[in-house]
């Protein structure tokens, strides 16, 4: 962890040495694997390649969800594989289409960016979005992410809250996560 933001900030002052460097404000995640979690019943294979689920006629709010795929050293992780799927706004899967569903890979930086619509809450669980994560050829991530400040979460045995999203303001809009894998 250290050494990444060491890396950083020698790269901030080596690119703009006039400049005064100021310390990462986002945190670190990196250095520990993200917990892994059930996929539960409703995976499905074979998902279109997509960067946005946005159902135009849904009610439900938006959400966009971006972040990093990173190595347990921190590094960016390119190519990496992210195959996402949640409930739709009346908490029920699409087990006959891929309606939100889909994979996509990270770029250069190991970053992703996935446009949605809120999945609703269904019986028994706090909201959430399944996700499984690969480095290339490497060992799959099956886990959830789940959102803030949400009653659910508390009642639900699953959730776990270092599986959060950050969210930009209050409630759902815009949330990230970085992911840590295996490499
Ligand atoms: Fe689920």
């Amino acid at each position: 962890m250290i050494s990444l933001i060491r890396r950083r900030l020698l790269v901030a002052a080596v690119a703009l040495p006039a400049m005064p460097v100021f310390a990462q404000t986002r945190p670190l995640t990196c250095g520990k694997l993200t917990g892994e979690q059930t996929e539960g019943p409703f995976f499905k294979t074979n998902t279109p390649r997509r960067i946005s689920f946005v159902e135009p006629q849904s009610k439900a709010p938006r959400l966009i969800v971006t972040g990093q795929v990173l190595s347990a050293r921190c590094q960016p992780v390119a190519n990496a594989l992210l195959d996402f799927w949640h409930a739709d706004e009346n908490g029920e899967y699409d087990n006959r289409g891929f309606r939100y569903r889909g994979h996509q890979f990270t770029d250069a930086e190991g970053r992703y960016r996935l446009q949605t619509n809120v999945p609703a809450e269904y019986p028994g669980r706090a909201r959430h979005i399944h996700v499984k994560v690969q480095a290339p050829g490497k060992r799959i991530l099956t886990t959830q992410l789940y959102f803030r400040d949400e009653p659910g979460n508390l009642r639900d045995g699953i959730y776990r809250p270092e599986l959060e999203m950050r969210m930009a303001g209050r409630g759902a809009g815009e949330g990230t996560f970085d992911f840590v894998v295996e490499t």
